[in-house]
């Protein structure tokens, strides 16, 4: 096609999911639910590998976009679940498009005091969980050749906190391995980019904002004067998941109203 002919080939429909099939771990609440309706929104099923809680609320927002929605529980650390996430998908949708690495958790402690099952227990599922599912995805994307993987990441991707090295050092290792898969399967017509939200108000950062000071002092580091919301981190994701970002592979995408721009 002509220069012209590809600009006016190009449309909003590049954004568009109709058809595919995508993978959004624990997104049965917080920002993964959002991610999953996101996705839905844009025209795909989703398949929702959860491991606890209530599960009806994502459906009936899920369906009410008119797409279709399956779930399957279990622990990601647990290799013949991951496994069974790959066979799932396959059998309610002959193919996987999207996969998106949310699940995740996180350990609080003095280092001098940091448990070893705390600092094994958050690397097996914010690290090593993106690593295995991902090599299980891959085989069903490259037989497919094309494929979108999105890891997320955190501000702590970046830089460190205190009380939470394993979380420091899971999160930096996602922007490796997104980078490795770039490199390993872009020439299958896959790419994995990532998402590193800021500091984004969902249920589970409700304690967190109640502590004014603690509140106050990341506010002011953000260009924006506010936190985020799912809203503004949706997009992102469908945009990830689409055609419209076909050359863009191996990023780390900040989604965080300016905070990781500002010294202090
Ligand atoms: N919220 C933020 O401001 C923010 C900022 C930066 C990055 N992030 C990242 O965004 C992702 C989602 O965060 P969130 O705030 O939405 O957290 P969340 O509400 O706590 O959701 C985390 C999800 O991961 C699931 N999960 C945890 N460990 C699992 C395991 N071993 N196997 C299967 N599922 C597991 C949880 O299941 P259970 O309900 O069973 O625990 C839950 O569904 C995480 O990767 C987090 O690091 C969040």
């Amino acid at each position: 096609m002509s220069d012209i002919e590809l600009m006016k080939d190009f449309s909003l429909d590049y954004f568009r999911l109709d058809g595919k099939a995508a993978i959004v771990t624990g997104a049965n609440k917080g920002l993964g639910m959002g991610y999953a309706l996101a996705l839905a929104k844009a025209g795909a099923d989703i398949f929702l590998p959860y491991r606890s809680g209530d599960i009806s609320e994502v459906r009936s927002l899920i369906e009410a976009e008119g797409r279709r929605v399956e779930f399957l529980q279990g622990d990601l650390t647990d290799i013949e679940h991951v496994r069974a996430i790959v066979s799932g998908c396959m059998e309610a949708y002959g193919r996987i498009d999207v996969l998106v690495n949310n699940a995740g958790t996180n350990c609080f402690c003095d280092f001098a005091d940091f448990p070893d099952e705390g600092y094994l227990r958050v690397i097996n599922t914010n690290l090593n969980s993106v690593y295995f599912l991902s090599h299980e995805v891959s085989r069903v994307m490259i037989a497919q050749r094309s494929g979108k993987i999105i890891n997320i990441g955190s501000a702590l991707s970046y830089t460190a906190d205190e009380r939470c090295p394993s979380y420091v050092a899971a999160k930096h290792g996602v922007i490796g391995l997104t980078r490795a898969f770039a490199n390993e399967l872009g020439k299958y017509n896959i790419q994995t980019n990532a998402v590193c939200p800021g500091f984004i108000e969902t249920g589970v950062t409700a304690g967190v904002t109640s502590d004014s000071d603690f509140t106050g002092r990341i506010t002011r580091r953000i260009s924006a004067g506010r936190w985020g919301t799912l809203a503004d981190i949706m997009g992102t994701i469908v945009f990830l998941a689409s055609r419209a970002s076909d050359y863009l592979n191996g990023s780390d995408i900040k989604v965080d109203g300016g905070f990781s721009t500002k010294l202090v």
